[in-house]
């Protein structure tokens, strides 16, 4: 009779949630989490963002209860999308989110780490994430980080712990380190989109941030600044280099689609990696559940667990705010 040899069998790892749990070599922690937060100056009242199940793009008034309410639930870490009202032309007025993390600062102290995003796409009339030459043709990288470095200081006199630059101009991280730096912001991190591919998975946020690249003349994507999904190559020596220029954290975004991404990052550098789960990988696990496809907590708990694998210490989820829930209710 033929028996399976006693150390062939790998059963044993698998027979019970003990033993499940004690050979686990991920262990996720709600520590780790970053919830991100809309806010539009424009609403008069907070409204779901669309696609996006459980996410509210919220009033300066109304983002005060989410927060609130989010620190009750465990998340106390969080990245911060201002939408301003929209603006003509070529002036950029940040005072809105200057306001935003002011009051949020005022209110909860140190009880929240608040991470800004910097990006201008927000506050472009066509949408980019810079300033455009006159033809609309090609982003002008110069002009770009030179406001980039002024929202920054804006954001950091406000009261953000993180700068977290989005729009992957070349030159930004260490344009914003030195701007930082002079101005006795050397205690503000920076958290760099470093690894941002060009893609298809954004849709929900751009929604949510009115930030989709205006139809018509010029510059119809953002494949001449993000990167292509093409080239594993330059995403992980972008990211090596925004290390360089003075970046303490190292984004992948998005994250499922990139864990090859954040593995080849990890093995360059031991700096954290901050895996951003993005709004259309959410929406489409969100539409998996909706349709009694799969458990939502067992469903994003097991992307987060992909991604800690994978090598990101730091995620990124719109369900941050229940990862402190799932994690201690989850049965491995
Ligand atoms: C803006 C920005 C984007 C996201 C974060 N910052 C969209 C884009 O680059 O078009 C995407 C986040 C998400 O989809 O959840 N530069």
């Amino acid at each position: 009779m033929e028996t399976t040899a006693s150390y062939l069998t790998r059963r044993r790892y698998r027979t019970s949630r003990h033993m499940r749990g004690l050979c686990a070599e991920v262990r996720l922690q709600a520590q780790g989490f970053i919830q991100p937060l809309f806010v539009d100056e424009a609403l008069i009242s907070p409204r779901p963002a669309t696609g996006l199940s459980g996410v509210m793009i919220d009033t300066p008034d109304s983002l005060l209860e989410t927060v609130s309410r989010d620190l009750a639930d465990g998340v106390e870490k969080f990245l911060l999308f201002p939408i301003p009202k929209p603006s003509s032309g070529h002036s950029f007025d940040f005072r809105f989110a200057a306001s935003v993390i002011s009051g949020l600062r005022a209110a909860f102290g140190d009880d929240i780490w608040l991470a800004a995003d910097l990006c201008l796409c927000s506050y472009t009339t066509h949408g980019h994430c810079g300033i455009l030459s006159e033809d609309g043709s090609r982003l002008l990288n110069v002009e770009t980080v030179q406001v980039l470095s002024d929202y920054a200081s804006v954001l950091a006199q406000a009261g953000a712990d993180c700068i977290a630059p989005s729009d992957m101009s070349d030159g930004r991280v260490v344009a914003i380190r030195q701007r930082l730096d002079a101005e006795g912001f050397d205690h503000v991190s920076i958290m760099s989109y470093a690894a941002k591919f060009a893609s298809q998975f954004y849709g929900p946020f751009r929604d949510a941030c009115h930030s989709a690249p205006a139809a018509g003349q010029g510059l119809r994507d953002r494949r001449t600044y993000q990167i292509s999904p093409l080239n594993a190559g330059d995403a992980v020596d972008s990211a090596l280099r925004d290390l360089q220029e003075g970046a303490d954290i190292l984004m992948v975004k998005p994250a499922a689609l990139y864990t090859d991404i954040i593995s080849a990052i990890r093995r360059e550098t031991r700096a954290p990696i901050a895996a951003y789960h993005v709004s259309g990988e959410y929406a489409a696990l969100e539409g998996l559940v909706r349709d009694g496809l799969a458990d939502r907590s067992a469903a994003h708990l097991e992307v987060w667990t992909s991604l800690q694998r994978s090598g990101a210490g730091i995620i990124i989820s719109y369900a941050a705010r229940h990862a402190k829930a799932w994690i201690e209710n989850h049965i491995p």
